[in-house]
């Protein structure tokens, strides 16, 4: 048995549908999957299709520890593949980052009564403890208790994730289908990537991997290309010339940032530092990783290419900016931010 967190996220739906349709290790002996969702509905919405009959759904939130228990028990590994800066926390859970450093002390907690030994987790490149970001910081620490845990943990650390859906990728397709492109910031920032497959690849393959045991690596591309360069590689890509970029001020979103918070009950703090995040360099060092885990990597065309053949993008209750279950906004937050980000950029 296989636990996920986060199965109805951008990752986390994605891996498990993977693990779902082929089991571990590219189609060794398939595995039920059991994960912790708050919206069951939802959760099988987007994961139905093949394997869906070995979906085993607990319904809860990471701070609940019975839900945790029920998560965990016979799970020989759980996948963690959730964020709470913009995802809404139970009252009381605190700012983002308290959210997720109690929530990691429950699961830990969890996992040593279950005898759940292995963890892995998707963690950010480049993240420093130092970083002014307080995002970042937080990644950090969370990798940090994590690691310290006794468990066998891996931390798989990519920069931007291309896939129909996540925060980051839908904004520079729509920016490089316009005859101009307005950008936030300057996008002098360097970002290296992975394909969202190859991300669920890494995840895949390293569930029984021991050298991957206790390590935090990096995933990705070794070139790490401007916001600019890659509105440009995106429009190429899309048979499109490149667009005149314009890049605006951060200003307008990082201002009302704390009222969204508010009306959409997201936790503090964190939509402002996810969107400060959008601004930082993401750029570490994938090399170590590919002598562990070989893989052919996708490039961006293929990237775009699996993207636009996909349904349209929507706005779901997930990252910002997250699309693609086909589910029409859900909380009242969601449609101001996707308002607030037509406004911004
Ligand atoms: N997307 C990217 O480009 C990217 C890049 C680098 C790193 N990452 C990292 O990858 C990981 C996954 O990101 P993502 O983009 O897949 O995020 P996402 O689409 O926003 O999904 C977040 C998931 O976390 C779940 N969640 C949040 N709080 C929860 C709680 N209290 N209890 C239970 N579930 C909770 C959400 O459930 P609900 O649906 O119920 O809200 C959702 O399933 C994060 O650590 C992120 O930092 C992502």
């Amino acid at each position: 048995m296989i636990a996920v967190i986060g199965a109805t996220g951008f990752v986390g739906a994605a891996l498990t549908r993977r693990l779902l349709a082929a089991g571990p290790a590219g189609g060794g002996r398939p595995e039920p999957v059991r994960v912790l969702v708050r919206d069951e509905a939802r959760a099988r919405a987007r994961l139905g299709g093949a394997g869906a009959e070995r979906l085993d759904v607990v319904v809860g939130g990471m701070h609940d520890e019975a839900a945790l228990d029920a998560l965990l028990a016979g799970a020989r590994a759980v996948y963690v593949l959730v964020q709470t800066v913009t995802a809404r926390q139970p009252d009381g859970a605190g700012d983002f980052a308290d959210a997720e450093r109690r929530a990691t002390e429950l699961l830990v907690a969890a996992a040593r009564r279950a005898g759940t030994r292995r963890l892995l987790t998707v963690g950010l490149i480049g993240a420093r403890a130092q970083a002014t970001n307080p995002w970042v910081r937080s990644r950090v620490a969370v990798e940090r208790q994590l690691l310290g845990s006794g468990l066998d943990v891996t931390v798989l650390r990519p920069g931007l994730v291309a896939g129909k859906g996540g925060a980051g990728f839908d904004d520079l397709l729509r920016a490089a289908r316009r005859p101009v492109a307005a950008i936030r910031g300057a996008g002098r920032q360097h970002w290296s990537w992975i394909a969202l497959d190859d991300l669920v690849g890494y995840l895949v393959d390293a569930l029984d991997e021991p050298e991957t045991y206790g390590r935090v690596l990096d995933v990705g591309t070794v070139d790490a290309p401007t916001y600019r360069e890659l509105v440009a590689a995106t429009a190429a890509a899309l048979g499109r010339p490149t667009p005149p970029v314009i890049g605006l001020p951060r200003g307008v979103l990082h201002l009302v940032a704390p009222l969204l918070e508010r009306v959409g009950g997201h936790p503090r703090g964190g939509l402002r530092a996810a969107l400060d995040h959008l601004a930082d360099d993401l750029v570490g060092d994938p090399v170590p990783i590919r002598g562990l885990l070989p893989r052919d990597l996708l490039d961006w065309d293929a990237c775009v290419h699996a993207a636009i053949e996909q349904a349209p993008a929507v706005v779901t209750g997930g990252s910002v900016g997250q699309s693609g279950d086909g589910h029409p906004p859900r909380r009242p937050g969601d449609r101001l931010q996707l308002v607030a980000r037509q406004l911004d950029g």
